[in-house]
């Protein structure tokens, strides 16, 4: 499993925790950018990433920015991607379980690096459980496969 990691300057600290995890757990990554301290707009980091995990270039994907929010909502724009906003490593077992996330997003400003660890532990390491929940998100599909 290769994961595609990426962040704009507000989540570029808590990205090099997250790679520093990455690396110390033996998992592949690629790190897809903002490399220096200099502002971007999240959208321009968040896209491209999304439709990487999108077109199956990797498996699952990691964001980060200043809130987790505007992250967020750039990837969920690209079809095919379910992104959670995870604060708490239950939110994080559950998008995984339940909503079959194949994006997880984080604040930089918000999260703390331990707690932002073991979040992204738990969401790696949780499987999506099928069944009811995957009924519920053929709906979502049905929707996006069939809106403007
Ligand atoms: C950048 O200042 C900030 O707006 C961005 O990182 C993010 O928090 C947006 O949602």
């Amino acid at each position: 499993m290769t994961i595609a990691i990426a962040s704009d300057h507000g989540g570029l600290d808590l990205k090099k925790v997250i790679i520093k995890y990455l690396d110390k757990s033996d998992i592949k990554y690629k790190d897809l950018g903002t490399f220096s301290a200099a502002s971007v707009d999240y959208p321009d980091i968040a896209i491209p990433c999304a439709e990487a995990v999108a077109q199956g270039e990797f498996e699952k994907g990691i964001i980060i920015c200043g809130t987790g929010i505007g992250v967020s909502i750039a990837a969920n724009k690209v079809k095919g991607i379910r992104a959670a906003l995870c604060h708490d490593t239950f939110s994080a077992k559950m998008s995984r379980q339940h909503n079959n996330a194949n994006i997880l997003t984080m604040g930089g400003r918000v999260i703390g690096p331990s707690l932002a660890t073991e979040i992204v532990g738990e969401w790696l390491n949780s499987d999506f459980e099928g069944d009811r929940h995957q009924r519920r998100l053929g709906k979502i599909a049905d929707y996006e496969n069939n809106s403007n």
